[in-house]
């Protein structure tokens, strides 16, 4: 068993990050996030967690909580196909190291409630019947009277994840920059008041260029099915796919057209070789290709970068019990950690008799 040193005992930082449960993943996602930490995993100890808990925080009938285990499934296929070495990193789920919902209750104790409700995320959650912005990742809104304790403390079950493990180090977008500042600020307060404990949790901010979905408008989400699944058959990706807005202005065959206002264009940049990027540019504003032919090159484009990771998943997915025994074993590694954290935290906190 490759044994996960934190930072006591290597001179690796140590990364965490987290996802909630949503299920199969798109290409926003891998290329925001998931494409990155695999890259961590060669110059960090790595450490994902598949926050199921957090799901919890919005979660409000028995079917949607019915989804959490196959959803848990899916995303942890995603992530190792994606090429997440569960031998390398420790990769498990959220819920199988209780000792993180003790830290969260004993965190709770250092965090003003002023601070909670000024987070970004939670104001934006309680603004009804706004457009949701492109910062919520859940365009769903809550009524300010029916806001619940645990959303409110999301940000402090998101620290107690964090400084369990020690790390340093937290791959992030934007979107969970105020997040990280206030776990930042818990820290402090902590160490503050018990002595030096935890060491201070820096966002790493992943730089990406913004991927807009399938309408040309919004960055893609599954929520506003405007996006492409790692795992959808190359079939599915081609039907997806033509569904693209392409240059509005463009309204016959014959009219050339603006790639430069065009998102196929744009997505031909990420996913086409340059030579066939520079060919679509010139093809579209001569008027020589058309929109359809220009989105069924994308289409293969996709299907030939993502071919290898759908393999992988096809195979771990033929794999029984595969998937539960990564979760298992991620989640016993994680535990060895979490457990000293506890008793360090416990007896920095006076919980221990003498
Ligand atoms: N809040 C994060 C999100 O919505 C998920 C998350 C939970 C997380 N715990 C974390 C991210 C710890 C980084 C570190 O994307
Ligand atoms: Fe967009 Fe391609 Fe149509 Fe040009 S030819 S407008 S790049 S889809």
């Amino acid at each position: 068993m490759a044994t996960f040193e934190n930072s006591s005992g290597s001179n690796r930082g140590v990364i965490f990050s987290g996802m909630r449960p949503t299920g199969q993943l798109h290409l926003g996602n891998y290329l925001g996030a998931l494409e990155n930490w695999v890259t961590l995993q060669s110059d960090y100890s790595c450490i994902y967690c598949i926050v199921d808990v957090h799901a919890l925080t919005t979660i409000e009938t028995g079917e949607e909580a019915a989804e959490i285990q196959p959803n848990i499934e899916q995303m942890a296929l995603d992530w190792l196909a994606a090429g997440i070495d569960p031998e390398e990193s420790i990769v498990f789920v959220q819920s199988h190291v209780p000792e993180v919902m003790t830290l969260h209750s004993l965190l709770s104790m250092v965090t003003p409630l002023s601070w909670l409700m000024r987070v970004p995320t939670l104001k934006e959650r309680v603004r009804q019947g706004d457009e949701p912005e492109d910062s919520v990742t859940d365009d769903e809104f809550v009524d300010p009277g029916l806001v619940n304790y645990g959303l409110v403390g999301y940000p402090v079950l998101q620290t107690a994840d964090i400084i369990l493990y020690k790390a340093d180090t937290v791959p992030v977008g934007q979107d969970q920059v105020p997040h990280l500042e206030l776990a930042r600020e818990i820290v402090r307060r902590f160490n503050n008041r018990f002595g030096d404990t935890f060491p201070e949790p820096q966002a790493k901010l992943t730089e990406v260029p913004l991927i807009l979905g399938l309408d040309g408008q919004h960055k893609m989400s599954k929520s506003l099915d405007n996006h492409i699944e790692l795992a959808a058959s190359p079939e599915e990706t081609t039907r997806r796919v033509l569904t693209a807005f392409t240059d509005p202005q463009r309204q016959r065959r014959s009219d050339p057209g603006r790639p430069e206002v065009c998102n196929v264009y744009s997505l031909h940049n990420i996913f086409s070789p340059e030579t066939e990027t520079r060919t679509v540019f010139e093809e579209c504003v001569t008027a020589l290709r058309g929109c359809v032919d220009c989105k069924r090159h994308l289409a293969g484009s996709i299907n030939t970068y993502l071919a290898e990771l759908r393999d992988k998943r096809q195979e771990f997915q033929r794999r029984p019990g595969y998937v539960r025994e990564v979760l298992a074993y991620g989640a016993e590694r994680a535990r060895v950690v979490a457990r000293r954290t506890i008793e360090e935290v416990y007896d920095r906190m006076g919980l221990v008799g003498r």
